[in-house]
């Protein structure tokens, strides 16, 4: 028992003193580790006779329970002692000041590329992409526009290459012979993107955004192409009522071809789509021209159907109030915090597209 007595008091004042968490352990071991002053202790028991190995196991526990409470208090003060110490040194000054915070905006063009979208495809038109680079046979040939066509000039093409076989397209029209090469038809399909021509002014840019349409199948007549477009723009302006009108114009493609106009008017400064007795020109379309079916080996007599080009910056311009196109492709932060798009923000006429 004074054995016991004092292993006890040797190491309860060993564990009043400043220890750390190895010093501990060591502690433990030598008390309760295999050969540990406590451990051979209880070896000791079985040499005992009864009535001592009664009194002294007793003792022993409790020697062994107070060395236990001990340790683990003294663990249980280190650990709080050196997160308290943490806290104290790493304590973050909220007094600073933030850190400059930039939020993105979407840009006019885009947002209207879904808004386009989004509108088309309620009424069953799917999305499809082309290259920006193009070769020439889908950009012209295809389109029933042969060599030395003069709607080859009217486009001021960029040729990539000196045998002009490459080019930056000029209109999102070659995704039309894209789409019909892929698959077969019907086809109901838009197709957003950019274009190129060598060309720059207010309202000309080299790089500028088309959104192609195409729809063919049994029966399809202009009746419908109109109804579609006026579908298209009524949505598109959130206007109720809109004239419209369609210019016969020409296209290699389409026959017969029209150039579309909408009625607007300047009121208190500001331009109002839909009325007025002025007229601006925004698209071009017609029906789909039968050669351009033959090249993609349709049969003419069983499906027809109608395409048409819209100028996407055009329109972003006129809803959006916006009247310098160029500003579009200046990369202006200041320009694009004005006029872009909250991506949180959702608008009136959003139907859920993803971006
Ligand atoms: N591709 C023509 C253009 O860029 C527009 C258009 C498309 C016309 C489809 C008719 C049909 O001017």
């Amino acid at each position: 028992m004074s054995d016991i007595k004092k292993i006890k008091d040797e190491f309860l004042l060993k564990l009043k003193k400043n220890l750390d968490l190895n010093q501990i352990n060591q502690i433990k071991t030598d008390l309760f580790g295999k050969t540990g002053l406590i451990s051979s202790q209880f070896k000791q028991l079985g040499k005992l006779e009864e009535e001592e190995r009664k009194k002294f196991a007793s003792d022993l526990n409790s020697v062994k329970n107070e060395l236990q409470n001990s340790i683990t208090t003294k663990i249980n003060y280190i650990e709080t002692s050196e997160i308290n110490q943490k806290l104290e040194k790493e304590k973050i000054d909220i007094t600073l000041p933030e850190r400059p915070f930039n939020k993105g905006k979407i840009h006019p063009v885009s947002q209207v590329i879904d808004e386009i979208s989004s509108i088309f495809s309620e009424i069953g038109f799917s999305v499809e992409e082309g290259p920006d680079v193009e070769n020439e046979y889908n950009n012209f040939t295809a389109l029933n526009t042969p060599d030395n066509h003069p709607a080859r000039d009217m486009h001021d093409t960029f040729y990539l290459d000196d045998k002009k076989e490459l080019l930056l397209r000029t209109h999102t029209s070659p995704v039309q012979i894209r789409t019909m090469l892929k698959d077969k038809p019907p086809f109901k399909i838009i197709a957003p993107g950019r274009t190129y021509r060598s060309d720059s002014d207010q309202t000309h840019a080299p790089m500028f955004h088309q959104v192609e349409g195409l729809h063919i199948d049994k029966d399809i007549n202009m009746g419908h192409l109109k109804g579609c477009l006026n579908y298209f723009i009524k949505e598109f302006f959130e206007v109720d009522k809109i004239k419209m009108r369609f210019r016969p114009s020409h296209f290699p493609f389409t026959e017969p071809s029209a150039e579309v106009d909408i009625g607007y008017e300047i009121k208190d400064g500001k331009i109002v789509i839909g009325q007025g007795d002025k007229w601006l020109e925004i698209l071009g379309c017609g029906m789909v021209h039968p050669n351009v079916l033959k090249n993609l080996k349709i049969d003419t007599k069983k499906y027809q159907g109608y395409a048409f080009g819209i100028g996407i910056d055009r329109l972003a311009m006129l809803k959006y109030g916006i009247n310098d196109l160029r500003a579009f492709f200046d990369c202006d932060y200041r320009w694009l915090n004005h006029f872009g798009f909250d991506p949180l923000d959702v608008p009136s006429n959003y139907r859920g597209l993803s971006r």
